[in-house]
């Protein structure tokens, strides 16, 4: 079987990976040559674990190949995935697909007989269909399947993700589609996988409702986080005991300073955006997205408010992808934080373990640090911005010898609340009380009186 993808970034790049991985032959198409480039070198464009390895093993089995010509990689293949951006419209709320209906015209004229079309984008309900009838228009000869099959995977985690799922989502139209998309993924069903087979609809707002689901989710928990922080409670606690209950479970509960990246901001603006229009406005989600914008400058403010005199203080950010194990800096928190610091006349240095390049260019007013130590030497402050484990492991005691105030603001809750206190730090988290040095009430050993080490 001869399988063609049709864009090579996060989803495309691994899907194509991957199932040269189950050995098909796999050709991944993008239209930037610089990339294809990079690709027949053997090098992975992006920062995710454990792709590059994956596919240096497999172009030199023979069975992954880069291009980028669509026309000539689609002209014999037997399915085509479509895994091209679907950026959000100029009105920043529903999804632009000139790029997937730009592609279908492209490769339209050569498709063979037999041919099945599957959708891997994330797309509004109705647009796989869509392009069924695209196409039939197009070459009302051509006998060809559409399937509608959503993905799944997160960044930082996308081989596992792929190679593991919950579930793999089959929207068909007929069985040829049906039993070729299936036979793609034998080897997941074969480890027992669930394959739900769907309707093209049902498929594509599948995908749409549960992102929007967990940005809900993740919108709520912050919330509850507010809420511990006006009553002296502790989020990790309550997140813990919410996540016992296997009705809630325990994922998405971790408070921070609200969500980003490049799929839950722009997919609940185009559901919200999508089901107003359809007459079955999501309010739950129009909320989400409000709140999880004014979190991101709540953030800012946090930061701002512990400051005191903001104006020429100088700020060390740590962490600037919209979370860790990616250099994806899309829609990230951070970059908020640091615009609004930098209005404030605040000086910001700043360090990423991977996301640095990208966000340099944002923000060149930014010192930029290849070391979290020097990012933070004299800094009135320290800020937690990304969860990155190497965040995790820094040395408390030599952060504060080298910062001109013992100041952190940490927003992904990384550290144990009473862990910075302890070598000197005020430390101010996210949905927990404030520790200050030694404030802490103690019992005649020593021992914290409240349950909570977190
Ligand atoms: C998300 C979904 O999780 C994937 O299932 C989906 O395939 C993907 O979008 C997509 O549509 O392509 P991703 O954007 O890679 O994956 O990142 P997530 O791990 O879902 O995190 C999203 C945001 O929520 C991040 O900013 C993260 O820091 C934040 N988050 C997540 C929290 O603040 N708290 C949590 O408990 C979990």
């Amino acid at each position: 079987m001869k399988i063609t993808i049709i864009g090579t970034g996060y989803v495309g790049l691994v899907t194509g990976v991957c199932i040269s991985e189950f050995g098909f032959d796999v050709t991944c198409v993008d239209n930037d040559a610089s990339k294809i480039e990079k690709l027949k070198a053997g090098h992975c464009p992006i920062y995710e674990p454990g792709v590059e390895q994956m596919l240096r093993q497999n172009a030199l089995a023979g069975r992954l190949h880069f291009s980028t010509d669509a026309v000539e990689a689609s002209r014999n293949a037997d399915a085509v995935f479509f895994a091209v951006g679907t950026p959000s419209s100029d009105d920043g709320e529903m999804v632009d697909l000139k790029y997937l209906h730009g592609a279908i015209k492209e490769i339209t004229p050569v498709l063979k007989d037999g041919v099945v079309i599957i959708v891997k984008c994330t797309v509004v309900a109705g647009t796989t269909r869509t392009i069924m009838h695209m196409i039939e228009k197009m070459r009302p000869e051509l006998k060809f399947s559409v399937v509608s099959n959503p993905e799944f995977l997160r960044e930082g985690s996308a081989v596992d993700d792929f190679m593991k799922p919950d579930r793999v989502v089959l929207g068909v139209h007929d069985a040829h589609g049906r039993s070729v998309a299936e036979h793609i993924y034998r080897p997941l069903s074969l480890q027992s996988t669930p394959i739900r087979i769907a309707s093209l609809e049902d498929a594509e707002i599948s995908k749409h409702a549960s992102n929007a689901f967990l940005a809900m989710k993740v919108t709520f928990i912050n919330e509850i986080a507010d809420l511990c922080e006006k009553t002296g409670a502790n989020i990790i606690e309550v997140a813990d005991i919410m996540g016992l209950d296997e009705r809630i479970g325990d994922q998405f509960l971790r408070a921070g300073p609200g969500f980003g990246g490049s799929c839950f901001p722009k997919d609940t603006r185009a559901l919200a955006a999508f089901a107003r229009k359809a007459g079955a406005p999501q309010m739950l989600v129009e909320a989400t997205i409000r709140i999880n914008h004014a979190r991101k400058i709540a953030s800012a403010e946090k930061v701002i408010g512990a400051l005191g005199k903001p104006e020429g203080k100088t700020v060390a950010i740590l962490g600037v992808a919209f979370k860790a194990n990616t250099d994806d800096i899309r829609e990230s928190p951070a970059l908020t934080i640091i615009e609004e610091l930098l209005n404030k006349g605040i000086n910001i240095r700043a360090f990423d373990p991977q996301a640095m390049t990208a966000a340099s260019k944002m923000f060149p007013d930014v010192t930029w640090s290849p070391d979290p130590y020097e990012a933070c030497e004299n800094a009135d402050a320290v800020v937690l911005v990304t969860d990155w484990n190497v965040l995790r492991a820094l040395d408390l005691t030599r952060l504060k010898s080298i910062m001109a105030q013992p100041l952190m603001i940490d927003l992904r809750n990384i550290h144990r609340r009473k862990e910075p206190a302890k070598v000197g730090f005020t430390y101010i988290s996210v949905g927990r009380e404030i520790a200050e040095p030694s404030s802490e009430p103690t019992d005649l050993k020593g021992t914290r009186l409240t349950a909570a080490a977190n």
